[in-house]
């Protein structure tokens, strides 16, 4: 019950700005952890790359697919899949650094469906 009422949140609140964005916006995951950001700005805009990098067997243009996928995590990454195609220390920085750069947690994924931050403390 609490998954659906989360899985109607998320279709209200953050599919709405996203699918404004014809690059793909924000897109922010959830599982098997809760709060990992992906951000088509950082990554079109700031680090220049092409849509085909990504959009051709990495990853499907739908928001979260990719994480019904069993092996959507830091082993599979480690080994160069999804984001550690490139997270690899040499192209982008590796998937076994700077954690909280791709981890917003649990603050940061309230954030972005317009909650505030009731449970934490600034
Ligand atoms: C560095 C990788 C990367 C690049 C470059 C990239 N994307 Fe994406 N894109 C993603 C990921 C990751 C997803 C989400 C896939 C998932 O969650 O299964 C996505 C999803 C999307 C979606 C679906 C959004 C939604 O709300 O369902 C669209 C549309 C999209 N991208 C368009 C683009 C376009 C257009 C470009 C080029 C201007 C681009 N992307 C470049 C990684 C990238
Ligand atoms: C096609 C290559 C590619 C893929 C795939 C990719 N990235 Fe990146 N990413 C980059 C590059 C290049 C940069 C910029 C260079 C750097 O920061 O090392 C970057 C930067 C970032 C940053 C820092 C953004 C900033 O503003 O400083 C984050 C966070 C990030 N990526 C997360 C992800 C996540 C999460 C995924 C998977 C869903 C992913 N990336 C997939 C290439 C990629
Ligand atoms: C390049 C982006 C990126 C970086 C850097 C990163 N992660 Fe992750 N992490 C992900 C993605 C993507 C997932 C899968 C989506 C989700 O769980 O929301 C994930 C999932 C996880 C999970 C749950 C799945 C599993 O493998 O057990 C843990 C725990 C985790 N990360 C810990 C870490 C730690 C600790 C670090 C730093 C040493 C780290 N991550 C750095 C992107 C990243």
């Amino acid at each position: 019950m609490k998954k659906l009422l989360l899985g109607m949140i998320l279709l209200g609140f953050v599919a709405m700005p996203v699918f404004a964005d014809d690059s793909g916006g924000d897109i922010h995951y959830d599982k098997p952890v809760i709060g990992v950001l992906f951000s088509h700005a950082s990554h079109v805009e700031e680090a220049g790359l092409d849509c085909d990098s990504c959009h051709n067997d990495l990853f499907s243009m739908e928001a979260r697919a990719v994480q019904e996928e069993q092996d959507f995590n830091m082993l599979a990454l480690s080994e160069g899949r999804y984001c550690g195609a490139c997270h690899d220390g040499e192209m982008a920085f590796a998937s076994s650094t700077r954690c909280a750069s791709c981890h917003e947690g649990a603050i940061g994924f309230r954030r972005s469906l317009g909650l505030n931050d009731s449970g934490g403390r600034h």
